[in-house]
């Protein structure tokens, strides 16, 4: 692969991003939670150069990526809740895996399920180029496998430079940790993964929800325990001088000087990216308590698979 092209947020950078997946290659481009490594989910082909670029594991299904809430519903087939769902939180942090209609994705996306992860993003950049392809655009994380994820353009070049085709440039993710998932028992909904919607504003529109643990279920192959990790060891709840502080515990890196857990979740990845250049080859990367609540629920559940054994 040659260069990786980078591309300005504009009419033509997006232009050309779209050439691109049209034309089967893998492009970087932005949400508001994190850069996204997108291939045209209709191409197998394409599909298969995510996987080769992460070296990801194949058992590992890819969400799609739609424009709006109608291209999603044409994708899956959502029970009563997940409309509820839909028109709360779509555009925004939000995925949901429901079966498939029809084969209208190439097998690799699911890695054989016969249900597909769908969301439509909120980042205005994100969502012209779903726009502009005009087809369902599978896409992970852009980084390495198993490394933290990117929430700024230069995060994605220092983990994929040359390994993919360009990356759009839409400044830094708003929003800074992944979607959070849901799945469905019948009309049921199921917490998959926690992220930047909140277990409690799920509960506000749908009433109580169940929880799958992350690390033991099937239905979420991706849930590895070891993930977003960062090259140093990570240890949680380090009160005493921790590299990474939050609140009134400080740190060497502050996620947020006034605890607040928005602006923590949003300097998340940064923060550890930072860390793992201040401390020392086999040093620990310490972190401050993050009170287990709202998003503070996605951030340690982060923490704690960047701390998890590998
Ligand atoms: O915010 C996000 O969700 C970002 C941006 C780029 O959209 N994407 C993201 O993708 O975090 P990824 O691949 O890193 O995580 C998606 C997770 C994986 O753990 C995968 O196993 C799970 O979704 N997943 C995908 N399809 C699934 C399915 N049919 N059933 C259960 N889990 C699924
Ligand atoms: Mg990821």
């Amino acid at each position: 692969m040659s260069a990786t092209e980078r591309l300005m947020a504009d009419d033509a950078g997006i232009a050309r991003a779209a050439t691109l997946l049209r034309a089967g290659q893998v492009v970087a481009f932005p949400t508001e939670t994190v850069y996204g490594l997108g291939a045209d989910a209709t191409d197998a082909a394409a599909v298969a150069r995510i996987f080769a670029a992460k070296d990801r594991p194949q058992f590992n299904p890819l969400i799609v990526h739609v424009p709006d809430v109608s291209a999603a519903q044409a994708l899956i087939e959502l029970p009563q809740s997940g409309m509820m769902l839909a028109e709360a939180f779509w555009p925004g942090p939000l995925t949901m895996v429901a079966p498939m209609r029809g084969h209208q994705v190439a097998d690799l996306v699911t890695a054989g399920l016969d249900t597909l992860g769908v969301r439509v993003p909120a980042h205005p950049v994100g969502v012209a180029l779903l726009r502009a392809v005009g087809r369902p655009i599978a896409a992970p994380s852009a980084n390495p496998s198993g490394r933290v994820s990117p929430t700024l353009a230069n995060h994605v070049l220092e983990g994929l430079d040359n390994r993919i085709s360009a990356v759009l440039d839409g400044g830094a993710c708003p929003v800074g940790l992944e979607s959070t998932i849901v799945g469905f028992d019948a009309d049921m909904p199921v917490m998959l993964r926690p992220g930047g919607v909140t277990q409690e504003a799920l509960e506000a529109v749908v009433g109580r929800i169940g929880i799958r643990q992350t690390g033991a279920s099937i239905s979420a192959p991706g849930q590895l325990a070891s993930h977003y990790a960062p090259t140093a060891r990570v240890r949680m709840d380090v009160v005493d001088d921790p590299v990474i502080g939050f609140g009134s515990v400080a740190g060497h890196v502050q996620l947020s000087e006034t605890a607040d857990l928005a602006e923590a979740a949003a300097n998340l990845f940064m923060a550890l990216r930072q860390a793992d250049a201040l401390v020392p080859v086999n040093g620990v990367i310490t972190v401050a308590p993050i009170p287990d609540k709202e998003l503070g629920v996605a951030i340690n559940d982060r923490l704690r698979r960047a701390a998890a054994p590998r």
